[in-house]
């Protein structure tokens, strides 16, 4: 079931976002958070930092899993989704780095890591709620438009929609990177929860085609028709074509 919910802004949805995240760490002995970059859980992990902050909420018994990583930038890239991570949650909070999962993409053997990868989330029982951003193409974590959908972690070429998206945050379109190690949509549709947000004008299309269109791999957010706790976190812009 989709429960679609609509906010006049960002910030609103971000925060009823972190009070669904607050719900499943509260709730929960050793939670199992999947997690995703990019600009728009940026303000739910800021509420998040917020409620660590004011002592109400603890990160000590948490365990991460994220979504993806650029084939060939290291942690210590600006651009890497790793340092993404620590500098926009982890290190402003009091989990253990340790238990915060980012897949590698500097591996000697990219299809061995991708399998571990499978291995260690499948090993944590699952992810207990997965945050998804939505990508202008209808991607979730770099699962790109295709012809199906793969199920297990992979490594995708990236399409020329998507490094046009990211060419803002390098310093010249050739240098981002062509390909991700990414979460298939195993791991993601095993989640027993999932929270997907999108804010922006540019996100109103593949919200509308992701919930309102056939499920087509050509649409990869799509298939979360077929996951029975989906909440969707939208302003009003994102909304605007449903
Ligand atoms: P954005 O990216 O949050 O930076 O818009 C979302 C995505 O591509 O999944």
């Amino acid at each position: 079931m989709m429960d679609v919910r609509i906010f006049k802004s960002a910030q609103e949805a971000a925060q009823a976002g972190a009070n669904l995240i607050e719900e499943v760490v509260l709730g929960k002995d050793q939670p199992i958070l999947g997690l995703a970059t990019g600009s728009t859980p940026i303000p739910m992990y800021q509420a998040l930092i917020q409620k660590y902050e004011a002592g109400t909420l603890s990160f000590k018994n948490v365990r991460t899993f994220n979504l993806d990583e650029y084939i060939g930038l290291d942690g210590a890239h600006d651009q890497s989704y790793r340092y993404f991570m620590n500098t926009q949650l982890f290190d402003h909070l009091d989990i253990d780095h340790a238990n915060t999962h980012v897949p590698s993409g500097i591996g000697a053997d990219h299809a061995a890591d991708a399998k571990a990868y499978d291995e260690a989330i499948e090993a944590a029982g699952g992810t207990d709620i997965q945050v998804l951003g939505i990508g202008n193409n209808g991607h979730i974590g770099f699962n790109e438009p295709a012809e199906v959908f793969i199920k297990g972690t992979h490594i995708v070429d990236l399409t020329d929609s998507t490094i046009d998206a990211n060419t803002r945050f390098f310093a010249s379109r050739d240098e981002v990177p062509r390909q991700a190690i990414t979460m298939g949509m195993g791991a993601i549709m095993s989640a027993r929860k999932v929270l997907l947000l999108a804010f922006g004008p540019a996100k109103a299309q593949a919200i509308r085609d992701t919930l309102c269109g056939d499920i087509d791999p050509r649409v990869p957010a799509s298939i979360l028709q077929l996951h029975p706790n989906v909440v969707v976190l939208l302003d009003e812009d994102a909304a605007s074509l449903l």
